[in-house]
């Protein structure tokens, strides 16, 4: 079964840039997938694609049984956590961020703060839960995030450069609490430079360069993250 299946994906922005070229990808269910590529290579704009934010220039994508029929393509089973927290923060707390997210789904207001709660201890949010996000540093405006996405337990979470700005033990605590609160079954999308804290379930990679996959979708073999057949850092070819 497939989860989503994305095929010969072409996207040109409006001033003409091509940030994906034929590009291909699948998913079934629990696939935890990494997205690597050196700057600019077009992972976000990948995750933008699975989100069904951004359009396809040409090429298919389907998505739990449905293909985009206008420009957006959204589907509440799909939780993209961006690049930037500040793109998807609007303020408040961290309690009051994910409460929102559960009572736009029409969770009642008593169970939203008791899931928001509880998914943001998990994430080691419990005393900055009713500090004002502004005041919060970058690693922790990333963790309230994934908070609210989680919150919805999805069936796709897309995560653009979960560890960005978190210190190495931070990134491998945080790695563990994502792995511990994603059930079974669910399909995780992590665009990402770090590969020194990938999740254990993370047995593929797919390489960007320019917008266009490397050859060969790399798994990882039973072992840990030393076996990995690749080195980011090789696939930077400007
Ligand atoms: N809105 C836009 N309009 C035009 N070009 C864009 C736009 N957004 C991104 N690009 C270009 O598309 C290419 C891919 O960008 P993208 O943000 O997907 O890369 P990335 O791999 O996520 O990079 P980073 O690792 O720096 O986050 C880049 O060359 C970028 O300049
Ligand atoms: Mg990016």
């Amino acid at each position: 079964m497939r989860v989503f299946s994305l095929s010969e994906a072409d996207v040109a922005y409006p001033d003409g840039h091509r940030a994906l070229m034929s590009f291909s990808l699948e998913a079934g269910p629990g696939d935890w997938i990494c997205v690597m590529g050196p700057s600019g290579s077009g992972k976000s704009t990948l995750l933008r694609v699975l989100a069904g934010l951004l359009p396809l220039t040409s090429g298919e994508y389907e998505r739990l049984g449905h293909r985009p029929q206008g420009k957006v393509f959204l589907d509440r089973r799909v939780a993209f956590v961006f690049q930037d927290p500040n793109d998807q923060l609007f303020g408040g707390t961290p309690l009051e961020d994910v409460v929102w997210s559960l009572k736009k789904a029409g969770v009642p207001h008593e169970e939203a703060r008791l899931r928001a709660r509880a998914v943001l201890s998990r994430l080691g949010l419990e005393d900055a839960s009713l500090r004002p996000v502004l005041n919060l540093s970058m690693g922790e405006r990333k963790r309230v995030c994934a908070a609210a996405a989680l919150v919805m337990d999805p069936e796709i979470l897309l995560f653009d450069e979960p560890t960005a700005g978190l210190d190495p033990v931070a990134a491998r605590q945080f790695t563990r609490a994502l792995e511990a609160t994603a059930r079974a079954g669910m399909v995780v999308v992590r665009a990402t430079h770090d590969v020194s804290v990938l999740p254990s379930r993370v047995k593929r990679a797919v390489l960007l360069s320019r917008g266009s996959a490397l050859p060969g979708v790399f798994h990882r073999p039973a072992g840990g993250r030393s076996s990995w057949p690749v080195s980011p850092t090789a696939t930077h070819t400007k």
